[in-house]
């Protein structure tokens, strides 16, 4: 018998989700940086895969009537018509559970997420499938179902001071809505990289963009640092 051979190396391969959700394409501040983020981890993730779920183009359906009956009812009693109702939601959830990483371009529309990006979440949000109602003993009112998972959000809003002690923090309806859901389903931790300014384009733009490119530079490679 031949000598002992070493078996061969496993490389284990990472997947990073994008979720675009600018319904611009042509100079779109979010995107602009999301497209460096990916061509950053894809140089740090040789033969890693990417999995873009564009919102912003291809919204998600929005629930109807067959999606909630399927939805409240028990996983084992769905009937193939409610599974049915419930596959666009399935792979949406899919894709999440089989990132290791996801990065999100989020515009401020109105104040607050753009609704492509509000009806992926609708489509996400699932009882019994991503979080669940806690028992009444319980601190948190919700148990999130997901796995944590890192997440790098990066915004773009027209004015600027929605941060905090901003002038305009008091109507920064964004972060508070997004990391509410997010935290519901198991992602309580994402990393927020903000631009502002973008109507005016002035110092605040062009600082603010520095210094979200410098924040996207150093957190591509972010899956990398995962065990
Ligand atoms: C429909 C729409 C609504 C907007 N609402 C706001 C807003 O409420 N507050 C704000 O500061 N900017 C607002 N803006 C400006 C955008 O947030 C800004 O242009 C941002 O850069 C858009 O992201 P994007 O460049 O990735 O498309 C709005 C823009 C659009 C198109």
């Amino acid at each position: 018998m031949d000598a002992w051979q070493a078996p061969p190396m496993t490389t284990v391969k990472k997947t990073l989700l994008v979720v675009d959700a600018s319904a611009r394409v042509a100079r779109s501040v979010t995107r602009g940086l999301t497209a460096r983020y990916v061509d950053l981890w894809r140089e740090a993730h040789p033969g890693g895969q990417v999995i873009h779920r564009d919102v912003g183009i291809q919204p998600p359906p929005p629930l109807g009537e067959a999606w909630i009956e399927a939805a409240y009812a028990p996983a084992g009693e769905r009937t193939p018509e409610m599974v049915e109702a419930l596959v666009e939601s399935e792979i949406l959830i899919r894709e999440i559970e089989r990132a290791d990483g996801i990065v999100m371009g989020v515009p401020m529309y109105n104040f607050g997420i753009p609704s492509q990006l509000k009806v992926w979440f609708e489509q996400i949000i699932r009882v019994g499938r991503t979080f669940d109602f806690a028992r009444e003993d319980e601190a948190h009112p919700y148990r999130p179902l997901l796995a944590a998972k890192p997440v790098v959000v990066v915004t773009s809003a027209g004015a600027a001071g929605y941060g905090p002690g901003g002038r305009n923090a008091a109507v920064d309806f964004l972060k508070p809505q997004l990391h509410t859901m997010l935290d519901l389903i198991g992602l309580p931790d994402a990393t927020w990289i903000r631009v502002e300014s973008a109507g005016a384009k002035d110092g605040r733009y062009v600082e603010s963009l520095a210094a979200a490119e410098r924040m996207v530079e150093r957190l591509a490679a972010f899956p990398a640092t995962q065990s």
